[in-house]
């Protein structure tokens, strides 16, 4: 269970805000060729981001959930991170994140993830999976910083993703 606000040294891990975080994360959700990688693809309009915000706000429980980033200096909310049931359904514990495209290389997802997989070991939680396309390099490399091992590769969604896996440090 995480208990939010996270602060980590450059960001902030809360609760979305939907009307407010809308407007800046369709710069990511807007954009096809950054959502390539994720399945349902990007949203055409920025109502359907919020509506997407909406979803996620409502789907958090038992202290599961996927969250706003926002930066510590600027206040600007520049992604999501989120550790929940294994596609909503478990029962493993899965970790995701995302970053808009202005915002991406500076360590933000590795950051962010870091942090609330730090707050799940302290809470007791044993074992952390991740999924991602195979083509999705950036994705696959921030689980590698995190020390995550490939498992293989399962189907997630209807699609052919590889799985990673990490175990609580002792
Ligand atoms: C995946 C994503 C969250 C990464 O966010 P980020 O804040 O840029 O991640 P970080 O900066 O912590 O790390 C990215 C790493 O990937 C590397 N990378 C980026 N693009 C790459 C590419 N095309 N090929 C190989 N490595 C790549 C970066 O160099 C960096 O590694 P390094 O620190 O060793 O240099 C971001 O690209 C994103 O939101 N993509 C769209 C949504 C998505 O795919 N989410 C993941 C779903 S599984």
């Amino acid at each position: 269970m995480i208990r939010l606000p996270l602060e980590t040294e450059r960001l902030v891990i809360r609760p979305f805000e939907p009307e407010r975080d809308a407007g800046p994360l369709h710069e990511l959700w807007g954009n096809a060729e950054a959502m390539r990688f994720i399945p349902g693809g990007a949203k055409a309009r920025v109502d359907e981001t919020r509506g997407r915000l909406e979803t996620l706000r409502g789907r958090g429980r038992d202290g599961w959930g996927f969250w706003a980033l926002e930066e510590r200096e600027s206040g600007r909310p520049v992604g999501g991170v989120g550790l929940f049931p294994l596609n909503w359904e478990g029962p493993q514990i899965e970790l995701a994140y995302h970053v808009v495209p202005s915002a991406w290389n500076r360590g933000y997802a590795s950051e962010a993830a870091t942090a609330v997989l730090v707050a799940a070991w302290d809470d007791g939680l044993d074992h952390v999976v991740a999924v991602a396309m195979p083509g999705n390099a950036a994705s696959r490399r921030v689980m590698e910083k995190l020390g995550m091992t490939l498992e293989g590769s399962t189907r997630y969604r209807e699609l052919d993703v590889v799985r990673y896996s990490i175990e609580r440090p002792d």
